[in-house]
């Protein structure tokens, strides 16, 4: 798959981590983050992914803050984006496989570096079950 990850300051040693483990596993991941430590604005990041992937040019996205909460608040403002702020690994798979989730979020303060890879990998071989759940992510929409 390509995948879009995106992160703030707060975030970048773990995006940088998340991003190898996410290559490792085979997939192409685009980077829209910052790369340093300086304090940023986590909504301009939310966004870029949230463009990507609601325009199509990759499969799905991972957006990492202090929290995870305000970047997928962001991302979720535009329109298709379903951005889903993950701390374990049952909501992981539940957000694909109840939500189709298209963008999985979650805390570098929160979780750490294993529980993020569990996430994340728990995430990315989820199956959206259709269904019941397309008719409500329709009435979303
Ligand atoms: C940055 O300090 C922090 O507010 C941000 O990373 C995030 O946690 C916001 O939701």
């Amino acid at each position: 798959m390509k995948i879009a990850i995106g992160n703030d300051h707060a975030a970048t040693e773990l995006k940088l981590i998340i991003k190898e483990y996410v290559e490792s596993l085979g997939h192409e991941v685009v980077n829209f983050g910052t790369d340093d430590n300086e304090s940023c604005d986590y909504p301009l990041y939310g966004k870029k992914v949230g463009d990507a992937v609601a325009r199509g040019e990759v499969d799905c996205g991972i957006l990492i803050c202090g929290t995870g909460v305000g970047i997928s608040i962001a991302a979720n403002k535009i329109k298709g984006v379903r951005a889903a702020v993950c701390s374990d690994v049952a909501t992981a798979h539940l957000v694909k496989e109840h939500n189709n989730a298209n963008i999985i979020a979650f805390g570098a303060r929160i979780v750490g570096v294993e529980l993020a890879k569990d996430i994340v990998k728990t995430y990315l071989e989820a199956e959206f079950e259709g269904g019941r759940h397309q008719r409500r992510i329709d009435m979303i929409e």
